[in-house]
């Protein structure tokens, strides 16, 4: 019997962040960089155990809210005018979520001015102290992203901050920051290569240690976020999550590993959220270029789960599902007897749920096309004939599960 799951929080969240940090020039880790700029003030305001574990927690998944590079084009701006749908929309996500919903109110007010104006109707002290520390972060961050030695307009950040004490941001916050930048490091810290490192360091112990359930929970909001990509594919990791978790069973793998693959299932497109939507909404067949960009999807679900402890094998599981048994997949052309029946299952799994899912192109397929393309997928030695067998063998109980995930 496999062992249950257990996982660090903050590993887990720190890691996932990063799915979230792409936009149109890569990967900007900003939510690493909040969260490392927000211990920083929590730091010199001596905030200890849960209330830095909560601020820590809120400000690495702050933009949980937004999933396409357009919404984030929008946040790059110093002043952005109207952020309240990104903050509403992360509330939503995360308020009844159990381990998370303590985090839901303070990421919906983390754009709230100290003056007041904003839709959540709060002004001053009544914003959440997280939010107001969050919002600063972000808003420093925001002005970091720049070329050339930090440390030469590290000045030019502290004037701009300044400038709008009392009106955008909390005086005493801004006193506080004016203190903690003087200090080189933390300009240093910001833009290090080991963000990931200092992070930790500025941690220190971190005991909340989480099991298959709050896993679980939190694999869910990344499914929602990874959907949230594009109209066109909405719930289907959901989807997939249950295909694959329901074919693990009927494969008989034990409770717990059908547990981890409902999981693997959740986070196996964790990669395309540094896909530009443009692309994955195309509604007719990509170019060369196109497919070379959506190649890197399953090689940054890789990356990241690969830096959660714990999860080596939801990985495999999660992050093979475009390898082939005949070599002729991507990225990695893992072949026949190197690919583990449970990345058997997940490649099984994805496409199945594709072929029944509606695209912009075509409504979902009927149970005779989607048995002919799988057959047809077996026959080229691409996917496996068992388990192919397991789902078509009773395909409607496989069928039901689209339904199950839209009530
Ligand atoms: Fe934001
Ligand atoms: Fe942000
Ligand atoms: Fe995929």
């Amino acid at each position: 019997m496999q062992r249950e799951l257990q996982i660090q929080l903050y590993k887990l969240l720190s890691a996932l962040s990063l799915a979230m940090d792409y936009n149109r020039t890569g990967l900007m880790r900003h939510h690493q960089r909040v969260a490392l700029l927000s211990l920083y003030l929590a730091g010199e305001m001596q905030m200890t155990g849960e209330d830095r574990m909560r601020l820590f927690c809120s400000a690495v998944i702050h933009d949980a809210g937004t999933s396409t590079f357009r919404e984030k084009a929008k946040l790059e701006h110093f002043e952005v005018t109207d952020p309240w749908h990104h903050c509403e929309k992360g509330f939503a996500l995360l308020h009844n979520t159990g381990i998370l919903a303590p985090l839901a109110e303070v990421i919906l007010h983390h754009h709230d001015r100290w003056d007041g104006n904003n839709r959540s109707g709060l002004a001053g002290d009544s914003i959440p102290l997280a939010s107001r520390i969050i919002f600063l972060a972000d808003r420093v961050d925001v002005l970091a992203q720049r070329p050339g030695n930090i440390l030469d307009y590290r000045e030019e950040i502290v004037r701009t901050i300044t400038a709008h004490s009392g009106t955008m941001f909390d005086p005493d916050l801004v006193e506080i920051f004016i203190q903690v930048a003087r200090k080189e490091c933390l300009w240093l810290d910001l833009t290090s290569q080991y963000i990931d490192y200092h992070l930790q360091r500025r941690l220190g112990a971190c005991p909340v240690i989480i099991g298959p359930e709050e896993i679980t929970g939190i694999s869910r909001i990344f499914a929602e976020i990874i959907d949230g990509k594009s109209p066109y594919t909405y719930r289907h990791s959901r989807l997939v999550a249950e295909v694959a978790a329901y074919l693990a069973r009927r494969a008989g793998f034990d409770e717990a590993r059908q547990k981890n693959m409902y999981v693997a299932g959740l986070l196996h497109d964790l990669g395309k959220l540094s896909i530009p939507e443009e692309i994955l909404e195309k509604p007719g067949a990509l170019s060369a270029r196109e497919f070379n960009l959506i190649k890197q999807h399953t090689y940054i679900t890789h990356l990241i789960l690969g830096g959660i402890d714990g999860m080596e094998e939801i990985n495999l599981w999660a992050s093979y599902h475009h390898e082939k048994l005949n070599g002729e997949g991507y990225p990695f052309r893992i072949k026949g007897e190197n690919l583990s029946p449970g990345s058997r299952i997940m490649a099984v799994a994805d496409i199945f749920s594709a072929l029944v899912e509606n695209r912009p192109y075509r409504a979902g397929l009927p149970r005779s096309k989607v048995e002919n393309i799988l057959a047809g997928q077996v026959s080229a030695g691409a996917i496996d004939g068992d388990i192919v067998h397991l789902l078509v063998e009773r395909y409607r109980e496989a069928e039901s599960l689209q339904q199950k995930i839209n009530t």
